[in-house]
């Protein structure tokens, strides 16, 4: 793996290369430095932060001071990987110069690459606008779980003809718009294959199948660190949450039964101090 850091032209020239794009979420500096040296190609600064750190039920109340703070640490924890930061709900949707402030401090305050948002033709004026000012931008279509009441809760999108034809004209619109790059989220795998086609930047799928120039997903359910529940699309590689509790479990019953700390995780001295004490605790 080549240590270059990757920049926003590395990941838009990636599409049609010699590998499929990785891209993992990440919310603070010690996982993300994990994933980075782990050699994924992309880490995102997701609003699933709502959901999987702070314990929130949606992505809808993360606010753009939350996801600053984690975004500097994912930019602190990060050397080689893209780092994007994810525009939360209500930041962008207002106007142009709201969405430009807002992008902006993603790259002056965080350090990130580059932001994504949600949405489709309606967000192209706030992508034009971003991209002007020197925001890099990525789309993300599909599934957008900060509307997802908007499309009937957590479902799959582009299922009939219809939706499929507003689907590849939202894609093109964000690509003539400036993006570079689009994530597809729960999409079928054929209309995906289609629409990575049709257009010239990387379409990174999640829940859209293997037909996409690369895949993200989060890594806490990818991890099994999540346990609230499990999208259909994600694979865990890992179930770290009953290796945790189990840790957790002998880390009290040490505790409570005086065998943690033992003597090599003090620090001795030379000195008594056993003077220290009242005569009546002696
Ligand atoms: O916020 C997030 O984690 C995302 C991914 C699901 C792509 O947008």
């Amino acid at each position: 793996m080549c240590m270059k850091k990757v920049t926003v032209k590395d990941f838009r020239e990636m599409k049609g290369g010699d590998h499929a794009i990785s891209m993992l979420t990440a919310y603070d500096a010690s996982m993300a430095r994990l994933l980075d040296q782990a050699g994924v190609d992309a880490l995102l600064v997701g609003d699933s932060l709502g959901m999987v750190v702070l314990g929130y039920d949606s992505t809808v109340p993360v606010t753009m001071e939350e996801m600053l703070h984690h975004a500097g640490a994912v930019r602190r924890g990060t050397e080689r990987a893209l780092v994007i930061g994810d525009m939360p709900f209500g930041s962008y949707q207002v106007s142009v110069e709201q969405a430009i402030a807002n992008g902006t401090r993603f790259l002056k305050e965080a350090g990130c690459d580059c932001v994504k948002l949600e949405g489709g033709e309606e967000v192209c004026d706030a992508v034009r606008g971003l991209v002007r000012a020197g925001v890099p931008v990525m789309g993300h279509i599909g599934l957008t779980p900060q509307t997802a009441g908007q499309l009937g809760g957590f479902k799959v999108q582009g299922k009939d003809m219809e939706a499929a034809r507003q689907l590849l004209a939202d894609a093109k619109a964000l690509e003539a718009a400036g993006a570079f790059g689009i994530t597809l989220e729960a999409v079928p795998a054929p209309l995906a294959t289609i629409i990575t086609k049709e257009i010239a930047v990387p379409i990174i799928g999640i829940g859209a199948g293997a037909g996409c120039d690369g895949q993200v997903l989060v890594t806490n359910d990818m991890l099994g660190l999540f346990e609230k529940f499990t999208p259909k699309f994600v694979k865990q590689y890992c179930n770290l949450a009953p290796d945790i509790k189990q840790g957790v479990q002998a880390f009290i019953r040490e505790v409570q039964d005086g065998i943690f700390p033992a003597e090599e995780h003090g620090f001795a001295v030379k000195e008594d101090f056993s003077d220290l004490l009242t005569p009546e605790k002696k």
